[in-house]
């Protein structure tokens, strides 16, 4: 499965239910990387969408059920279900987009990890959960530089397990 997820200089994802930032080249590459894919998200950071994302199965990893959600979203109830859930459909993509506890609950079967390094410091009260990256090894990196839309720099990082 994949991870996917956008971190600040000091690990920071998140702040009051939200992203810390809005960084437009960042959600192009979110969308780039989940269309067509089996999105499965902590049910903090599906709420954080407003609506299911189109053109993506939306899971929702929750202690509630399915019929707390719109139809056609599909709710899991823990890491073992994701990965029985994952094994069940083996022509498909995997990616998780977080949030913390639910990167945390996966992080023994993840073998991608795309990770956006926000080249700033801010405000947050959510953390990525530490990663041992000697077991990956970094296959791509490509820098985007400040813009006009997007005030900080932005390496996007792909990661595979070794
Ligand atoms: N920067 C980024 O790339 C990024 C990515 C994702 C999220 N975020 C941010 O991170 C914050 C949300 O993260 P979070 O850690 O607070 O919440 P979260 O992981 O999105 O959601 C937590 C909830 O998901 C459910 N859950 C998580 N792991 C589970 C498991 N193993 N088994 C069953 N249910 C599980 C539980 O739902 P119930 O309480 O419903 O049972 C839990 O309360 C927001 O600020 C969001 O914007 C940032």
């Amino acid at each position: 499965m994949i991870f996917i997820w956008a971190e600040d200089q000091q690990h920071a994802i998140g702040h009051k239910g939200q992203l810390p930032w809005h960084l437009p080249a960042d959600m192009a590459f979110f969308k780039q990387n989940t269309i067509g894919k089996m999105l499965i998200s902590g049910s903090r950071t599906f709420a954080s969408y407003k609506k299911p994302l189109p053109h993506r199965k939306n899971i929702v990893l929750t202690s509630r059920t399915a019929t707390d959600y719109p139809s056609g979203v599909e709710v899991l109830h823990s890491a073992s279900e994701v990965v029985t859930y994952e094994q069940a459909h083996p022509d498909e993509t995997v990616i998780i987009s977080g949030g913390a506890r639910v990167f945390k609950s996966l992080l023994p079967y993840v073998d991608t990890l795309l990770r956006t390094r926000v080249l700033h410091k801010f405000k947050a009260d959510t953390y990525m959960p530490e990663i041992d990256y000697s077991r990956f090894k970094l296959v791509e990196s490509t820098a985007h530089e400040p813009d006009e839309k997007n005030p900080y720099g932005l390496v996007f990082e792909r990661w595979e397990r070794r």
